[in-house]
């Protein structure tokens, strides 16, 4: 059965951006109930661990330097059938082939600074969750 949970990060540009209220916005739109929520920055290490399936991928440093180069805002949210209908809602990775309407498309410029990370199973939702929230921050 689908989870009820997925966990998501508003990246380094959509922060310096102000985007954080507008994401949110669409977010509690899209029917989505924000469970946990948290303001912070990643160093390289928590950055790079937690990007770590991408290790032997040619952008993973680039993309370690970017993740750690400024706040996030790390979030779990609760609807049904929560991972899947979220990563409707970003869109594609890369913004100019996400969709009219989607969280990517409104508010993101690169493939990289691509504005949030929706998590891609409800396995990974669970782990990326435990990784930002204690068990007494998430549900
Ligand atoms: P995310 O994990 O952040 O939700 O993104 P995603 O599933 O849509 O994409 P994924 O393949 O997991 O890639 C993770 C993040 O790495 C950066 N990326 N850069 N330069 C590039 O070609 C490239 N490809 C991916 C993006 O920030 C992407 O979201
Ligand atoms: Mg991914």
């Amino acid at each position: 059965m689908a989870g009820k949970y997925t966990f998501t990060m508003i990246k380094p540009d959509a922060v310096a951006n102000n985007y954080i209220g507008p994401i949110l916005a669409k977010i509690n739109e899209a029917g989505f109930r924000i469970v946990a929520l948290k303001y912070t920055q990643l160093t390289k290490e928590s950055a790079g661990k937690f990007y770590e399936v991408h290790k032997e991928r040619g952008f993973y440093g680039e993309l370690v330097d970017f993740m750690s180069s400024g706040p996030i805002v790390a979030a779990i949210l609760e609807k049904d059938n929560a991972m899947e209908d979220f990563r409707k809602l970003i869109g594609a990775t890369d913004p100019a082939k996400a969709e009219a309407g989607t969280i990517r498309n409104l508010f993101a410029k690169s493939i990289e600074a691509n504005a949030v990370h929706g998590s891609d199973s409800d396995e990974n939702a669970a782990i990326e969750g435990n990784f930002f929230f204690s068990q007494l921050e998430r549900p």
